[in-house]
């Protein structure tokens, strides 16, 4: 598999979700590096006909939050190979720029956004405001290591996007968290109440990974332990997803 940060579970569900997402436009992944999850998506998006998969990082790990280039300068050259040994290298358009510039003159309409750039609070919540605009009824935003140790990530997922009446289904699957985008009924009751239910273990995990930035340990380590489990992150059923977002 191409080398990044995505668990085999993560990548499962992000391929279905591309899939499933009942909506027209593209496909934009935010946060390439070494082009794991890119390859799925162009792969899935490709063989379904699903629109193009635009996928924006400056190669450069810019972010606090950013894996380690281990000594390079870049993770371009080994992203543009992974994507050519995949034979997906095509079917992508590459921005090597920040998700801000491509945001200053980005005009299509989303039926799928993968947030996986700047984890800080600043930087996610940016990504989705300045993209949330373009994304279509029916579109799927999902955002990673939501429900780990990046506190800004994981609180923007619950305030913008659990506690928001702008999105219907949700869930998570591994670190992933993940809705549907659908400003027309996601006031409905029975979406409602599932964002809520998520939204208790969630909100009490965001202190927990504000203290956990020099790992997890003692009490802090507990009490991850204690609500992670209580916020469902298991594979997806896919009839479930298909379902639900139908
Ligand atoms: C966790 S990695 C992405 C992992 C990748 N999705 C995978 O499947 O392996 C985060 C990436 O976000 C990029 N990044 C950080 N800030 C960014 C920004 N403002 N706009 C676009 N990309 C950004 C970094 O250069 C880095 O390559």
């Amino acid at each position: 598999m191409t080398s990044g940060y995505l668990s085999e579970r993560e990548a499962r569900f992000l391929m279905a979700a591309a899939a499933l997402a009942p909506a027209q436009g593209k496909n934009l992944e935010i946060g390439s590096f070494k082009g794991r999850s890119t390859v799925g998506l162009a792969y899935v998006t490709r063989e379904l006909g699903l629109g193009t998969v635009v996928a924006v990082d400056p190669h450069t790990a810019p972010a606090t939050t950013d894996p380690d280039l281990r000594g390079k300068t870049s993770s371009y050259d080994d992203f543009v190979a992974n994507l050519r040994t995949a034979g997906v290298f095509e079917r992508v358009e590459i921005q090597r720029v920040y998700s801000h510039e491509l945001a200053r003159e980005w005009k299509d309409s989303i039926r799928f956004l993968w947030i996986d750039g700047d984890h800080t609070y600043e930087g996610a919540k940016a990504d989705l405001d300045m993209f949330k605009p373009y994304l279509v009824d029916g579109a799927i935003v999902a955002m990673h290591d939501v429900l780990g140790t990046f506190e800004g990530a994981l609180r923007v997922f619950v305030e913008e996007v659990l506690d928001s009446d702008d999105f219907g289904p949700a869930g998570f699957s591994g670190s992933i968290g993940w809705a549907q985008y659908r400003p027309r009924d996601g006031k409905a009751a029975r979406f409602r109440r599932r964002r809520r239910l998520l939204a208790i273990p969630a909100r009490q995990l965001i202190p927990v990974a504000r203290r956990a930035d020099r790992g997890l340990h003692g009490w802090n380590k507990f009490l991850y332990k204690l609500w992670r489990p209580l916020a469902p992150h298991g594979d997806v059923n896919l009839k479930y997803l298909a379902a639900v977002t139908s």
